[in-house]
């Protein structure tokens, strides 16, 4: 059997940018703006913002130390607690697990993966709206009188066909990236991006908040209106936390596998969700004026894209400030794509020991043939409606809002009881400073008593919602 070499992340920037580069993409700026819409706004914030620290930080730096513990990606982890490889009495607290508790091990990583392989899928078709937008802006540079924003979604929603070949290509650059291997894949490509595009995000949110129309925006993001929230919005809030911090696809453990012996989890964890969502808000500062100024209709998958062209069309010089931001957001969305993928790909190389390069072949065909019904959906498939949604809002809906919490809870839940507490405790008890023991025994509860039963009551009151 061929070795295999065991990558780490060179340096503690290269894990920043790839954590950040996986955590910060569509989610922030293309289903944030959208789920608090259909939630009505500051309430949603509200309720989002209490769950990316109470829950989502705490699930983040779970997954990350099962990673770095195990030294390995989710599928290979779950089946080294589950007794099928050498290992487990090192890793595991208890010397006998019960045969129930192996069977959901074995489970729960197919569950993850499949969740993975099927959000890389849609997530590319947005990818290629990403890039239909792009190009379209490129050409305005040329020839301005060409982009017309109405238009130009139109002509995509219609053209089902463009979309699969924009998907198609979305999934090959990010294919042949994680073909590559780890150090040149993911280090190099993935966040440095990030600093243009925060400061373009903040540029184009001033010119937005200078739109008659953005004391209402601002007071429909930030003033919390319970009365608005359903019997949903919890379970939606919960989902997008997971979502946004790439939690419960079990990205963050290979990434935890990828860190340094020396790396404090707890901070990075802290870091990442702080960022993830400084900017999501910033997205909902730039976006909402638009989408309230624009009036009538805007909602659903669509909102990025009937907003964001139509500020740029309004703006001096508006195209430059159009095909920069979409570079950067598809570079983004690249960077989260990478993420998705290097999951499924790591997981096939530890689990079947199938070779880098033919795993990410595999995973991109797998991904382009479940991508091509949602991609399909807003035309050639725009009769099939799964209580009154499209496929692919379908899809998002159930997968981050449904099974996505499930997924994170379990992975938790693993980390929580089953892995050897010492070693646990090892990756948060900093002998430098004295408060650091008490921030593990905060996790832990949190985890052992406080998760459960809020994803619980949240999917529970979504499951009332639905009748
Ligand atoms: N967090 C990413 C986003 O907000 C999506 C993602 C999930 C990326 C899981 C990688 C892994 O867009």
């Amino acid at each position: 059997m061929p070795h295999q070499k065991v990558p780490v992340f060179g340096t503690r920037l290269g894990f920043y940018l790839a954590a950040i580069g996986s955590a910060f993409g569509l989610g922030n700026l293309w289903r944030f703006p959208y789920v608090v819409t259909d939630n009505g706004g500051g309430a949603f914030v509200l309720l989002y913002l209490f769950f990316v620290f109470l829950l989502g930080m705490p699930f983040l730096i779970a997954e990350l130390t099962l990673g770095k513990i195990s030294r390995s990606s989710l599928s290979p982890a779950l089946a080294k607690l589950a007794g099928n490889r050498y290992q487990v009495r090192e890793m595991r607290e208890v010397a006998v697990i019960p045969g129930w508790v192996s069977w959901c091990l074995r489970h729960l990583s197919w569950m993850s993966l499949l969740i993975t392989v099927v959000v890389l899928a849609y997530y590319a078709v947005i990818s290629g709206w990403v890039l239909h937008f792009f190009m379209q802006l490129l050409v305005a540079l040329v020839d301005p009188a060409s982009f017309q924003p109405e238009n130009a979604l139109r002509v995509l929603l219609k053209n089902g066909w463009l979309q699969v070949a924009l998907t198609s290509v979305h999934l090959l650059v990010v294919a042949v990236i994680v073909a590559k291997d780890l150090e040149l894949g993911l280090e190099k490509w993935v966040g440095y991006c990030m600093p243009a595009f925060v400061l373009l995000l903040l540029a184009l949110a001033v010119q937005s908040v200078q739109l008659p129309s953005s004391p209402e925006a601002l007071r429909f993001l930030f003033y919390p209106d319970f009365s608005k929230l359903t019997l949903a919005s919890p379970g939606q809030a919960l989902g997008h936390v997971f979502f946004t911090l790439s939690v419960g696809f079990g990205s963050m453990v290979t990434f935890g596998s990828y860190l340094r012996e020396k790396a404090f989890i707890p901070m990075a964890g802290f870091r990442v969700c702080t960022l993830d969502s400084m900017i999501s808000l910033w997205a909902g500062v730039m976006i909402f004026p638009l989408v309230i100024y624009g009036s009538a209709g805007f909602n659903g998958p669509q909102l990025l894209f009937q907003t964001v062209p139509r500020l740029v069309k309004e703006l001096p010089n508006g195209n430059w400030f159009g095909v920069g931001f979409f570079l950067c957001l598809y570079l983004a969305s690249l960077g989260a794509s990478i993420g998705l993928f290097e999951t499924v790909v790591a997981n096939m190389r530890e689990v079947r020991r199938i070779p880098r390069a033919r795993g990410a072949a595999l995973a991109a065909l797998l991904c382009f043939v479940i991508a091509v019904g949602p991609a399909l959906s807003s035309s050639v498939l725009s009769d099939v409606k799964i209580g009154k949604r499209g496929l692919l809002e379908f899809l998002d809906g159930a997968l981050i809002n449904w099974f996505l919490p499930i997924s994170a809870l379990l992975i938790t839940q693993v980390v929580c009881w089953l892995l050897k507490k010492d070693l646990v405790m090892a990756e948060f008890v900093d002998p430098n400073s004295p408060g650091s023991e008490k921030i593990y025994r905060h996790w832990l509860f949190i985890l052992r008593y406080l998760a459960g039963p809020i994803v619980a009551i949240a999917l529970l009151l979504q499951f009332i919602a639905l009748f």
